[in-house]
């Protein structure tokens, strides 16, 4: 029995509440956090809350009009090859197929955030669904896998014509920036591409972006857009296609400076 009230959280209910998901399937985890708002919010100390992922989705979607998505998105259009990768996937991870130029006969996913996957995996939203559903349609064969790109991946290795991150790479140390380009470059096929697409010049509110560290979403590293450069080149790449978009209201939209980054494995 869970004894949970709002005003008090304490260990042994945290240590029963972990007890709990563990014991249950992640599709039972998944709804009880949506019928139990107060899991919801408990769930913010181990896992990024269904509802910010929820909210998080539902944004982007009403963003993507917006000259900043758009041409964050075009860079989409270069991912090639029939064995795709997206880390960092985040919820758009079905949606992202729109925006390919064919469609992938194998689709993988990889993300920290357990409800990300859950959510991928049971979410009724109906773009969610439409997009699973294309994909199934196209025999698309599609793994998620909750894990931290920050650890290699010995199964991914030799496997990916082309590997995107969206929102995902600079975040992280230099030292661990370095790790996880030398990774993704075994995980490459000889001539595969990588793909990095990153926001920078950050203007989002101190809570949010604390909230967003908290949540492993997002975090701001010191690392410039050159610097990137440099790591994906000494990582064993070769850089193809680099350019920087400069936002005209960052005061608004949250940051200020869209980049990426098209690299092939030398
Ligand atoms: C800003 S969101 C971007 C999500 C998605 N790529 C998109 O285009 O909207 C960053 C994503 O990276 C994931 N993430 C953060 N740290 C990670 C790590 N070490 N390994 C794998 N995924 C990570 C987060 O869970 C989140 O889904």
């Amino acid at each position: 029995m869970i004894r949970v009230t709002k005003l008090h959280i304490d260990h042994e209910i945290m240590e029963d509440y972990n007890v709990l998901v563990s014991r249950v399937s992640a599709e039972e985890a998944y709804l009880f956090t949506k019928q139990t708002p107060i899991l919801n919010v408990m769930s913010f100390l181990q896992e990024t809350p269904l509802d910010f992922i929820e909210k998080y989705y539902n944004d982007d979607l009403s963003e993507r009009d917006s000259s900043e998505t758009k041409w964050a998105v075009k860079w989409l259009s270069f991912v090639r090859g029939d064995n795709v990768l997206s880390v960092g996937c985040g919820p758009n991870f079905y949606d992202d197929v729109q925006f390919f130029p064919a469609v992938p006969k194998r689709f993988y996913g990889i993300d920290v955030n357990k409800n990300n996957i859950a959510f991928l995996k049971y979410s009724k939203h109906s773009e969610i669904q439409k997009w699973k559903m294309f994909l199934k349609h196209h025999f698309v064969r599609m793994e998620l896998r909750c894990g931290s790109i920050l650890k290699e991946q010995p199964e991914y290795a030799n496997q990916f014509d082309t590997i995107y991150a969206m929102g995902v790479l600079g975040m992280f140390s230099r030292s661990e920036t370095t790790s996880v380009f030398k990774y993704l470059n075994t995980y490459l096929k000889s001539g595969g591409l990588l793909i990095d697409i990153d926001w920078t010049d950050c203007h989002l509110p101190s809570d949010k972006l604390r909230e967003r560290k908290n949540y492993r979403w997002y975090s701001q590293n010191d690392l410039s857009i050159n610097e990137i450069g440099n790591i994906i080149e000494d990582t064993g790449h070769h850089i193809l296609k680099e350019e920087i978009y400069t936002v005209t209201n960052p005061e608004t939209y949250g940051w200020g400076t869209i980049y990426g980054f098209i690299a092939q494995k030398s």
